[in-house]
């Protein structure tokens, strides 16, 4: 069946949830599916902007189909070459021949490489401040690239200031029947999956995510359509724009600590929780403690990203680090996460290899790691190594 919603007279969201996958790209676990928007504008000619994932390519095509009502598809706009939201162009191609392809020099390119239905003849190429008159309504272009691949740009809707946003403000999660963000309690439900998509989709590039904002010149648009997620309207538009300039700029949001562990025996589990309990009983507020070899680690990146200063703690395994420690750590330094108050706990029965690690890796990614040297020869001559904190607290080596 038809499930459609009036954005604003004359766009419609035709996208659709899918809560059946488990892992966005195959990768990311999604308790709670995921939306893969698009938008329908009927003006004097219409336009489709993006298409969908192929997973929920019946309910989209039937939503295209009953926007529509008979009339013929003069463009689709494509945002974002990203199979989630580009796998249906060909079918949409197939089905609406007259369609016109509106998309960048890189879009083109990229349609090349996914596509062998000879869709050149089609293509309508856009630059940067293009306009697409129609006819009531007006599309104009911006390109920002890297938010998240390179062929990305979003369109203003010139008559009403609506954006659509490709990924930018998009967040993990299903619709439950709302659709806009003041019709639902956004902070309390999508937040922390808007940050945890944020800081594992986009993360790296915040700074092409702050040239973005800055193309957008301050401008707060009434509606902002994204392509995954609630569309946004009212107090979350402020609060995201809030959240995504710290985020672009790896500040953190708010200070606390994320205490991020990995332990074999749960011995330096027992450190971590000592040192975390420590922390506490000085008056370090707002803690989130993560084991990592049972927390996915795209849930403490998030917290990462939202927290001021970050403790890792973790043994040393085959000369290195524990490997549920080091996916954590070669992700932190994949995404860019940096300006953190770092601290590491290091443990090792024999050759302990994991503090160094660790410390070199983060100081490398420009964190703050407050390091006092040494291993720690305590219990049993075991050479576990400590750091320190900002607020003073060691804590002893206790066995991997
Ligand atoms: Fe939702 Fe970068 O694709």
């Amino acid at each position: 069946m038809k499930c459609i919603r009036e954005v604003a007279p004359g766009i419609l969201s035709v996208g659709a949830s899918d809560r059946r996958l488990a892992l966005f790209e195959n990768l990311f676990p999604l308790e709670n599916g995921t939306t893969y928007n698009s938008f329908l504008i009927r003006a004097d000619k219409t336009a489709l902007v993006d298409t969908v994932d192929a997973s929920v390519s019946g309910q989209f095509m039937e939503n295209v189909a009953a926007a529509l009502d008979g009339r013929k598809l003069d463009f689709l706009v494509v945002t974002h070459m990203e199979p989630d939201h580009c796998a249906t162009i060909a079918e949409v191609c197939l089905r609406h021949p007259e369609a016109k392809i509106v998309g960048n020099k890189k879009t083109f390119a990229m349609i090349g490489q996914f596509f062998r239905e000879g869709l050149s003849p089609r293509f309508h190429e856009v630059k940067e401040g293009d306009e697409l008159a129609l006819g009531g309504r007006t599309l104009r272009f911006v390109m920002t690239p890297m938010v998240h691949w390179p062929e990305v740009m979003m369109a203003v809707e010139t008559e009403s200031g609506i954006l659509f946003s490709a990924d930018a403000f998009g967040t993990f999660g299903a619709f439950d029947g709302n659709l806009f963000s003041d019709e639902l309690d956004y902070e309390g439900l999508y937040l922390d999956e808007a940050r945890r998509y944020y800081a594992n989709i986009v993360g790296k590039y915040g700074q092409q995510v702050a040239a973005a904002l800055a193309k957008l010149g301050g401008a707060v648009p009434p509606v902002i359509c994204p392509l995954h997620g609630p569309i946004l309207r009212g107090k979350a538009i402020a609060l995201l724009l809030e959240k995504y300039a710290l985020w672009a700029a790896y500040a953190p949001e708010t200070r606390g600590a994320v205490v991020a562990y990995a332990s074999m025996y749960g011995n330096t589990e027992s450190a971590a929780l000592a040192f975390a309990d420590a922390l506490g009983r000085r008056g370090v507020a707002d803690m989130r403690v993560f084991d990592v070899s049972k927390t996915h680690c795209s849930w403490v990146i998030a917290n990462i990203f939202k927290y001021s200063h970050l403790v890792l703690a973790a043994p040393t395994y085959n000369m290195h680090v524990h490997n549920s420690m080091e996916i954590l750590i070669r992700d932190m330094a994949a995404l860019n996460v940096q300006n953190r108050k770092a601290a590491v706990i290091g443990n090792g029965s024999w050759a302990p290899a994991a503090p160094k690690l660790m410390a070199g890796i983060r100081r490398a990614a420009g964190d703050s790691v407050l390091d006092e040297g040494g291993a720690d020869s305590g219990d049993g001559g075991a050479g576990g190594e400590v750091r320190r904190d900002g607020a003073g607290v060691k804590s002893r080596n206790a066995g991997t």
